[in-house]
């Protein structure tokens, strides 16, 4: 997706001078450019910087999301200036503090809808950012303790025209949610979707290919064992079936990795150095997609009957 859109906006990186701290929308749906983007909102990255610590520390699980990843991510979700940002698995709730505090930083401040299984965020992490932030703070934020494979999308995503998706929880039955169903409700809307915990195999050094210790992968696991397919290295399954989407619907995936280290130069890396510190880096280990790239039509996985609803018609007879 990258290569041909450098030329469009290279000039940018010279002739922008003024940089509003809240970004307005822009029409037609661009495709992202996460350098674009990081470039372009360097100055209000800088200018989040305490912020944006303070809040990982409120979190307390830096292993979750790295603090140039916080800044990558809140780079994109500024420049994308989504509707509503879906947040698919906040865990401790490294992310959601990422897109709440962007969305403060966005024109009309997008509702954050963060779903997940666990409730992490309400026992143990919420009341640290609660001690510095105001309660106005988490008004954008929508944090419910449910089941992505039960949630009733249709009512929320139709109700947008622009929608960033954030895919963060993990396997392959997730997978089939999110390619069989969430993708062909937003796929007449504008949309990025980015998924987290997949690294660019162009850039892995040649012992990261090796096999070491480990057998084969087989599944999501944190163990140490990483399919590596394409441009595609990681531990997570849903890896696979997006790459089986993405070849099925002939639609490309790439890297923030691979836009940073492509689309930015040796200057303007020494910049965002210096002006960012650790809040800046060339890795990411994200990729991204969005069916926009072309017309379609396209082909989707069925996506099995929601487990709630399963269960309640097993037992159907026991309900009654
Ligand atoms: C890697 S963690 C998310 C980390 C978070 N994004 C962050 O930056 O801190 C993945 C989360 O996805 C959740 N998850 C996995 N399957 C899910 C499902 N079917 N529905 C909702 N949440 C799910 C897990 O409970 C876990 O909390």
């Amino acid at each position: 997706m990258s290569g041909s859109r450098t030329a469009a906006w290279v000039s940018d990186f010279t002739l922008a001078t003024a940089y509003p701290s809240v970004t307005a929308r822009t029409q037609p749906c661009p495709s992202l450019s996460p350098a674009r983007a990081y470039w372009n909102q360097r100055l209000t990255v800088a200018a989040e910087r305490e912020r944006i610590l303070a809040l990982g520390q409120a979190v307390d699980r830096h292993s979750d999301l790295l603090p140039y990843q916080w800044a990558q991510l809140m780079a994109a979700a500024m420049e994308f200036a989504p509707e509503l940002i879906l947040e698919l698995g906040r865990h401790k709730g490294n992310s959601t503090c990422a897109f709440v505090e962007a969305s403060h930083r966005i024109q009309d401040r997008p509702r954050v809808l963060s779903l997940c299984l666990s409730d992490n965020w309400t026992r143990e992490t919420v009341t640290q950012p609660r001690k510095i932030m105001p309660q106005s703070w988490f008004q954008p934020l929508e944090a419910l303790r449910t089941d992505i494979l039960d949630f009733p999308f249709e009512k929320t995503l139709l109700a947008v025209k622009r929608v960033l998706i954030f895919w963060d929880a993990h396997g392959f039955d997730v997978a089939e949610c999110v390619l069989g169903r969430i993708l062909a409700i937003v796929v007449p809307l504008e949309h990025l979707v980015i998924m987290h915990d997949i690294t660019d195999n162009r850039y892995a050094s040649a012992d990261h290919l090796e096999y070491g210790e480990h057998g084969l992968w087989k599944g999501t696991d944190w163990s140490g064992p990483r399919v590596k397919l394409g441009i595609v290295d990681s531990a997570v399954g849903q890896c696979i079936a997006t790459l089986d989407f993405a070849a099925r619907n002939r639609i490309t995936l790439d890297s923030a990795d691979h836009s940073y280290r492509t689309e930015l130069s040796a200057a303007q890396q020494e910049e965002m150095r210096l002006l960012l510190g650790d809040l800046f880096d060339t890795q990411a280990h994200w990729i991204y997609f969005t069916l926009n790239q072309r017309p379609g039509p396209f082909t989707y996985p069925r996506h099995a009957r929601p487990r709630a609803s399963a269960w309640r018609s097993r037992f159907r007879f026991w309900l009654r």
